[in-house]
Order: C-alpha cells, then sequence, then structure tokens
C-alpha cells in the first residue's frame, strides 16, 4: 500500500481593510518611508481599527472562505490547530473560538505558539494526525492582531508588523504529493532577544507594567536580524539537500515575511532566483504565524499539481524551521 501523506487541499486567507501606510507611520514617529523600505521593505501594512475585534475575527474569517471554496461542511472539519501570539485571550484558544464562530463542532482545537514559525508547527502537528489515519480534515490556521502588542511610540518595532490570517486544509493522499520532509528546531536562548515583558505569569499586568509600556513586544533588532539569516537559511538549505531539490527543480520557496535582507540572503544561500520566492511583505508586512498561509493563498492560481515548495521561517523562541512539499493541484 501506499504510504499515506498529509497534503493541503485548499487554502484561504484574510486581512483587514484599514492600510496603515509609512507615510502615517512617519506622523506618529521619527521615521520615513526610505528607511522603512530600504531596511525592511514594507511599504504598507493592514491593521484592525475596531475595538473589540481581536484575532479570532479575521481567522475564523480566513477559515470560513477556505470552507466555501473546497466545498467543506464544518462538522467534517476533525481537527483545528490555531498559530498565534495574539490569541483574543490567554485562555480559552484561539482555536476554540475559532471553531466556535464557524459551528465546528466534532473536532478538537488547540493553539500552538511558536512565534513567527507557529504555522510551520502547526502544520506539521496537523499532518501527523492525518499521516496516522486519526484526521481526515484537518484546518491549519495563523490568526494574527500584532497591532495588538505593537507599541506605535517604538520606531525600532512598529513599522514591521501587521495583522492578518490564512489558513490551510489539510487531507490524506496516497498520490506523490503532500508534506514529505521537514526540520523544526528551536533554541531558548533567543529569548532575551525577543519577547512581551509583562502579562505572563513572571509579570503579570499592573499598573506599572502598563506606565513601563512592557505590554509590547521588545526586540533587538541585529540580533534577531543575524540569527534568521543563518538559522532560515540553515534549514532552507539542508531540507533542499536531503531531498535531491535543487535550483532548477524547485518552483517556489515561501519564506517567513519578517525583513526583505532577509529573504533576499536565504534565496541567496539556496542559489535560487528572486522569480522563485513568494514575497508580499511590501503590503502586508510581518504578520507573525500568518506569513505563510498568506503567500499560499496570493500565489494559489499560479501553482500547479506538482511543484516543488519548500516553506522558511523564523521566529521568536528562537524557533525555526523548513519544509519540503510538493502541490496537491492545480491552482484556479
Ligand atoms: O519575525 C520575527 C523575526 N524578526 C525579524 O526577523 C527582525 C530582524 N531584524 C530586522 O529586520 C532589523 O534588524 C530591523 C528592521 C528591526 C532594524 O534594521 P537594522 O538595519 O538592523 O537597523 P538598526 O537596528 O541597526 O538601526 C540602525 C539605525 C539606528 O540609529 P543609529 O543608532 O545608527 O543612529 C536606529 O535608531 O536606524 C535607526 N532606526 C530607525 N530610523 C528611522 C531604527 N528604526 C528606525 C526607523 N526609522 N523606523
Amino acid at each position: 500500500m501506499n504510504k499515506i501523506r498529509a497534503a493541503i487541499t485548499g487554502v484561504a486567507g484574510a486581512v483587514p481593510d484599514y492600510i496603515l501606510t509609512n507615510d502615517e507611520l512617519s506622523r506618529m514617529v521619527d521615521t520615513s518611508d526610505e528607511w522603512i523600505m530600504t531596511r525592511i521593505g514594507i511599504k504598507e501594512r493592514r491593521i484592525i481599527r475596531e475595538s473589540g475585534v481581536g484575532s479570532s475575527e479575521i481567522g475564523a474569517k480566513a477559515v470560513r472562505e477556505l470552507l466555501a471554496k473546497t466545498g467543506t461542511k464544518p462538522e467534517e472539519i476533525d481537527l483545528l490547530v490555531c498559530a498565534t501570539v495574539t490569541p483574543d485571550m490567554q485562555f480559552p484558544a484561539n482555536g476554540n473560538v475559532i471553531s466556535d464562530k464557524i459551528g465546528i463542532r466534532n473536532a478538537f482545537s488547540f493553539d500552538i505558539n511558536a512565534g513567527c514559525s507557529g504555522f510551520l508547527y502547526a502544520l506539521s502537528i496537523a499532518a501527523r494526525y492525518v499521516e496516522l489515519g486519526k484526521c481526515k480534515k484537518a484546518v491549519v490556521v495563523g490568526a494574527e492582531k500584532m497591532s495588538s502588542i505593537v507599541d506605535y511610540q517604538d520606531r525600532t518595532t512598529c513599522p514591521i508588523f501587521g495583522d492578518g490570517a490564512g489558513a490551510v486544509l489539510l487531507e490524506p493522499t496516497t498520490e506523490e504529493v503532500g508534506i514529505f520532509d521537514e526540520i523544526l528546531q528551536s533554541d531558548g536562548v533567543g529569548r532575551v532577544h525577543l519577547h512581551q515583558k509583562a502579562g505572563g505569569s513572571v509579570k503579570p499586568a499592573s499598573h506599572e507594567t502598563v506606565d513601563a509600556r512592557e505590554h509590547y513586544i521588545y526586540q533587538e533588532g541585529q540580533a534577531v536580524f543575524k540569527w534568521a539569516v543563518s538559522k532560515m537559511a540553515d534549514v532552507a538549505v539542508e531540507v533542499m539537500q536531503r531531498n535531491n531539490i535543487t535550483p532548477e527543480n524547485l518552483a517556489w520557496l515561501v519564506p517567513h515575511q519578517a525583513n526583505m535582507r532577509i529573504i533576499e540572503a536565504v534565496a541567496k544561500r539556496m542559489g535560487i532566483s528572486p522569480e522563485q520566492v513568494m514575497i508580499n511583505i511590501q503590503k502586508y508586512g510581518n504578520t507573525t504565524a500568518a506569513t505563510l498561509p498568506l503567500c499560499l493563498w496570493e500565489w494559489e492560481p499560479r501553482l500547479k499539481k506538482g511543484d516543488n515548495i519548500i516553506l522558511a521561517t523564523f521566529g521568536a523562541g528562537f524557533t525555526w524551521g523548513a519544509m519540503y512539499l510538493k502541490w496537491a493541484y492545480d491552482g484556479k
């Protein structure tokens, strides 16, 4: 009998309507469109402006679209994994909230927090359930409202992040498509360089933590940059080599969208051309766990069955990883 693999059989995305431009940011902090474009490569990002709307709302929107376009009923889903660092609440999990909003009642659902690598980690976990025959239809959704933890007085972080969500459907297949290989890694020493100081159990919210602006993203950009380039490239190249993927037979690299310069450095180490790389950082910024599915969503019409694709990511933790898959269907 042929091996059962998990294959992505549909993808959908959702971004908020409001566009926060570099020009608007330049009126909030001492920065410029020129600096942001040169150092990061972001022109604009989407932001949830309405009060009382959390990341589950755009996550649910992406999942709703996913089920509609794949002709899937909510009751057919047996697993939903949500990757996020900005859940609606500390608990319960965003996965539970999204499942409730969609009417997914025959599934178990939970969250994965692996920073910007969350989607890849979640995809890997869901794939195992599918490969084992425990799940027939699994949804993996990355959903973030990064604007809820961005300090719009801090020019070193506020240009980087945006809000968004993307979701994929995973199903078993015995064809030569789907997820073939992956490398996932983490190193907790990285936590000093990228974290949120307060709001967890070490430093619960207090007047002092709010006054000290400790409920926002803290990032030492240069340290994160160096780790991101080297670790993301290492695993992407390793996954390439051990699956006999060459620059000639690779269709697409789907990299985490954190910084245009990081993406270019990784592509260079892989020896591939810019035309082989999915890049939408200029319009969405870094949407953390949503960057990979948002890329797949946008590129879906151009994807062909059998395309060799490598996903690569790096994020808070530090966490990083790369996955090799063969696309399972022709995009419409
Ligand atoms: O997704 C999770 C993983 N995160 C990442 O991968 C992010 C990795 N890091 C980066 O992308 C980059 O390090 C940043 C985009 C965060 C910063 O770029 P950089 O080229 O590393 O800049 P820098 O931190 O070395 O700062 C250079 C200068 C500094 O001024 P001085 O000290 O040289 O006078 C900063 O104060 O640029 C200044 N600066 C800015 N200037 C204008 C920092 N932010 C801004 C800004 N506008 N927004």
